[in-house]
């Protein structure tokens, strides 16, 4: 399968991007293709809900910014694996905005599963990210393949690394 990863900590040693690379590995040892891509380092802007691609645009963003690389790897993409560290208690900025940029074309084209790699300091901080991905996978019509969470004493670890990889193998 073609296995898009979104890696949106914009800490490029952190613990979201080491848990993104474990996923890209782990998929690319099973046979998958696997893309992950780093969008807290993109430049995307948030949806000015201007409605061009809804009118003018036939479902083209106005938005002249990197999301116009993304737009054709979401196209593409069977599974869709959202990596993201909590921020104020949800997915962080660097995630939402490449997801709600997705309102010119609605949802993903191929896109079957989908999972979701959590970062963050403390436990027990996963209840709004997971009600947002739970809902989005909804909307997108995608199963969700699995949810791995890392607070600050979990992180780096083999029990993450094996969670990770279970989650690859029952793609
Ligand atoms: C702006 C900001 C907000 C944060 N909010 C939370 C939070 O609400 N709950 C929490 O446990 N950690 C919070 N953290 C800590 C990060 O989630 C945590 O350090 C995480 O492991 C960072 O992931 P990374 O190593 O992939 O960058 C916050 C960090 C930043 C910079």
């Amino acid at each position: 399968m073609n296995i898009l990863i979104l890696q949106a900590s914009p800490r490029a040693k952190g613990n979201t991007a080491w848990m993104a690379e474990e996923m890209k590995n782990a998929a690319q040892a099973a046979g998958h293709q696997a893309t992950l891509v780093d969008v807290s380092h993109k430049k995307i802007a948030g949806c000015l809900a201007c409605e061009y691609c809804h009118t003018k645009g036939n479902g083209a963003c106005i938005q002249n910014d990197d999301m116009q690389q993304l737009y054709p790897l979401m196209a593409q993409a069977d599974v869709l694996v959202l990596a993201a560290p909590i921020y104020y208690f949800t997915l962080c900025a660097q995630l939402q905005a490449p997801i709600q940029r997705m309102y010119c074309v609605g949802k993903p084209a191929k896109v079957q599963k989908m999972a979701l790699l959590l970062s963050s300091y403390s436990p027990g901080v996963y209840d709004g990210a997971k009600a947002e991905y739970r809902d989005i996978c909804n909307y997108w019509g995608a199963a969700d393949a699995g949810i791995v969470t890392a607070n600050n004493d979990e992180q780096k670890t083999d029990a993450v690394k094996a969670r990770i990889a279970d989650i690859v193998a029952k793609l």
